[in-house]
């Protein structure tokens, strides 16, 4: 598990307004399969609250700026994301909240696979055991496979 780190993505700067561009593999280190936006977020809300089993995920605040604070089960940081050509990049088995978003905020979220409730941990706890060993977590989901359908 890598711990979570900022990625400075391409930015094309035009008098006629600047553009931003991400391509699989080569900007960001997963295929992408999944692509979805926070936005219209009331002030003072929280988000995320949970890790994922098995998702690799890159935040870019489109608009405006919002705050993530990741965990690996030992390290705690927070990271301030208000730059739209600048993306975080979020392993599996990383605990995550989204916090102080300024208003009218967008957040994009490039995700590695198809949205599986199943492979949320939104027990604290639990990931903090999860993160002790998330090779065998994976292991016991795909296992398991057939009992969560
Ligand atoms: P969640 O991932 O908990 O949001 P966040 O971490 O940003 O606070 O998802 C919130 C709800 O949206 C939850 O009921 C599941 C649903 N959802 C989907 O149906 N598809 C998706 O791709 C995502 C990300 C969420």
């Amino acid at each position: 598990m890598i711990f979570p780190y900022l990625i400075e993505l391409p930015k094309i700067i035009d008098s006629r307004g600047n553009l931003s561009v991400v391509e699989n593999s080569k900007d960001i280190p997963f295929d992408i399969q999944r692509v979805y936006w926070l936005y219209e977020v009331p002030t003072g809300e929280l988000r995320g609250g949970h890790s994922h089993r098995d998702l690799q995920q890159v935040l870019i605040a489109l608009h405006g700026s919002l705050k993530v604070t990741v965990d690996d089960g030992k390290n705690r940081q927070t990271f301030l994301l208000d730059r739209p050509n600048v993306g975080l990049y979020i392993d599996s088995n990383i605990w995550r909240e989204m916090s102080d978003f300024s208003e009218g905020a967008v957040c994009l979220v490039l995700a590695s696979k198809p949205y599986d409730a199943s492979g949320y941990i939104r027990n604290y706890d639990e990931f903090i055991e999860i993160s002790k060993n998330p090779k065998l977590c994976v292991t016991l989901l795909q296992q398991n496979a057939h009992l969560l359908q």
